[in-house]
């Protein structure tokens, strides 16, 4: 239990790792506390012990020379790796993040999401008023994307398919993959206006011939006329009510023999260890969404209009959830 419960600690020191940029630096030689403190500006005594911490889990090495070098887990925490967890881990250590955590009760006695109790704003405005905090979100998204987006463009044939829109798809990492493994396909990228804004020079940028851009909100219209409507981590972030809706929207816009693809985890009955059931809390606390099970997705497909076809699982978390028209 005591294991369990310092969870937190070492989440926590794994981001300020991240923060401070500690595997960029020693990614090629083995660094003392004391060489890296005086390059990036911090306490040797407190580094040493943040360091000594995390490679207590595996994130560092701590040799007998006190010298501390990189692991394959401290290696994701590189900028440039591919997949890289940076962002992912640094936002996890932002005092918006924390804050929602630490509200958990409140969410759980009210059903009611966090950020609005706490900044009068719901997760994606809040993001919106501050961009520095959306910058690391997004790149966050992107960050998540490198691992899931190949695994989803590895399980899907897309072979039936001439145009996809990718549904809130930040800032395109998925559409981009799916579009790099598939040259025959033309994609649409849908986003919030401020953040269409910064999708432009992002992943989609070399396949700019087979691809446009649309900003707007979801749930008052969706671009019409395409094969399919891909939407990862979406549907988990609403409840049902605006879920509906924007399926509903989908299913007006599709073409004549088109799809539905909802990648999300989806979760199994019963006690096994599965991370999405700690994401469900997570959107408890930030969008006031859920994971949800089979029989959620089925029920929710129906009320918009989609008949649940296949849950094909991938080499990531999550599942792609196929649907067609009902
Ligand atoms: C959890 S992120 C997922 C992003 C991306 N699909 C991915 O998997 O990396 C949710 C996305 O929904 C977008 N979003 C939220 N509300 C929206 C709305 N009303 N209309 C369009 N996009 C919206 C956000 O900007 C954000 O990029």
């Amino acid at each position: 239990m005591l294991q369990l419960l310092i969870g937190p600690h070492v989440a926590g020191a794994i981001s300020c790792l991240a923060q401070l940029g500690i595997s960029d630096l020693i990614d090629t030689v083995p660094k003392s506390a004391d060489e890296l403190a005086s390059q990036i500006g911090a306490n040797p005594q407190a580094l040493y012990r943040l360091m000594r911490a995390t490679a207590s889990v595996g994130v560092l090495s701590e040799g007998p020379d006190g010298k501390f070098s990189q692991t394959p887990m401290s290696a994701v925490l590189r900028s440039n790796a591919t997949p890289s967890l940076r962002s992912f881990a640094i936002m996890g250590g932002r005092e918006w993040h924390g804050r929602g955590w630490s509200h958990l009760e409140y969410c759980v006695r009210t059903g009611k999401q966090a950020l609005d109790q706490i900044y009068g704003a719901d997760v994606f405005e809040f993001l919106k008023q501050h961009p520095e905090e959306g910058q690391i979100f997004h790149n966050a998204m992107t960050d998540l994307s490198m691992i899931d987006g190949p695994a989803v463009a590895d399980a899907y044939n897309f072979a039936g398919i001439r145009s996809i829109v990718d549904i809130a798809g930040g800032h395109g990492l998925l559409l981009a993959t799916i579009l790099q493994r598939n040259p025959h396909l033309r994609g649409t990228l849908y986003e919030m206006p401020h953040v269409i804004e910064g999708t432009k020079n992002g992943p989609l940028k070399p396949h700019m011939e087979r691809c446009s851009f649309a900003s707007g909100d979801m749930f008052s219209s969706v671009p019409s006329g395409a094969d399919a409507y891909i939407m990862k981590h979406i549907i988990h972030d609403w409840p049902d009510e605006p879920c509906i809706k924007l399926l509903k929207a989908c299913r007006n816009g599709v073409n004549s023999g088109g799809k539905l693809l909802v990648v999300d985890a989806v979760i199994q009955p019963g006690n096994d260890f599965s991370p999405g059931k700690f994401l469900d809390l997570q959107m408890l606390i930030f969008p006031s969404g859920c994971e949800r099970t089979e029989k959620q997705f089925r029920a929710l497909f129906a009320a918009a209009g989609w008949q649940l076809t296949r849950i094909i699982p991938t080499a990531a978390a999550d599942s792609i959830v196929e649907a067609v028209p009902a």
